[in-house]
């Protein structure tokens, strides 16, 4: 039996401009589980990036709930939830967003001083060994500006896992990045989630969803659907291909 890590009562988001009151999401009921790779498709504009911000406490919802295991984070104080933030999630983007003075292991360690209950010498060897585990350790001490998209990228999600988050948030973090870095990044993820990373990506791209142990389909900011796959093994020389059709097959059913 799986443990839930976050759950939402009918989560919904709406903008309000020029009087005129824009529903993005509609009554969202969903729940995380621990070690899930969940992955979040859907047409452009459905709300997948909102539905991923209210998740992670980057955006307030309009109405509902969403509970990080008992807790709600609705209406959290604001320094309760970047520390929630910094503590227990990570995120990764589309763009690196990485800092651009810092070296590759700085911009890993950097935000890993803030973990508490940690010395910053043993936060150094946690960088160290992400650096090392992401192939960067060549291009430690090299600037951003320095080394190349799938790099930085690489950079990115191993300064995402540097605090041991308890869920690593993903918002296309291949989006920007050509074929074969998407696969370096992919393979990545799925190492870290063979390793009993949760994660939770919103992607547009079947073979990114197929990594996934579970993809939710959301439309017109609803959940349409919902497909549970074998997990994914990283390590394992299974191909793609037919899981690519299994999961094409399925968005066909939508208005994909
Ligand atoms: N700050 C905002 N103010 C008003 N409307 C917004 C705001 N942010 C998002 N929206 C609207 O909410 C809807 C969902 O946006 P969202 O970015 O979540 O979609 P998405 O599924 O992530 O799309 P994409 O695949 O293109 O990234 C869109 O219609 C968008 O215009
Ligand atoms: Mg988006």
């Amino acid at each position: 039996m799986k443990r839930t890590i976050l759950q939402t009562d009918r989560l919904s988001k709406s903008y309000a401009s020029d009087g005129v009151q824009t529903h993005v999401l509609s009554a969202i009921d969903l729940s995380l589980y621990e070690g899930d790779f969940t992955a979040i498709m859907g047409p452009s504009g459905s709300g997948k990036s909102t539905l991923l911000y209210c998740l992670s406490g980057m955006d307030a919802v309009t109405a509902g709930d969403v509970r990080y295991r008992e807790t709600s984070i609705v209406g959290m104080r604001e320094q309760d939830m970047a520390n929630l933030r910094s503590q227990h999630f990570g995120f990764v983007f589309q763009q690196a967003h990485l800092v651009s003075n810092l070296t590759l292991f700085e911009n890993i360690a950097v935000p890993g001083y803030l973990k508490e209950n940690r010395s910053a010498a043993e936060t150094r060897t946690v960088a160290q060994a992400l650096i090392e585990r992401m192939g960067l350790a060549a291009d430690a001490h090299h600037l951003p500006s320095q080394t190349s998209g799938g790099q930085q990228q690489r950079c990115a999600v191993a300064r995402s896992v540097v605090n041991d988050p308890d869920i690593l948030f993903a918002d296309e973090p291949t989006g920007a990045l050509n074929r074969a870095n998407t696969l370096e990044v992919l393979a990545l993820l799925g190492e870290l989630n063979e390793a009993g990373q949760t994660i939770c990506m919103v992607t547009h791209d079947v073979q990114c969803a197929v990594r996934a142990n579970r993809i939710l389909y959301l439309e017109d900011g609803a959940i349409k659907g919902e497909l549970e796959l074998a997990s994914w093994v990283a390590s394992g020389t299974d191909s793609a291909k037919p899981r690519e059709a299994q999961v094409s097959a399925w968005l066909s059913s939508f208005s994909w």
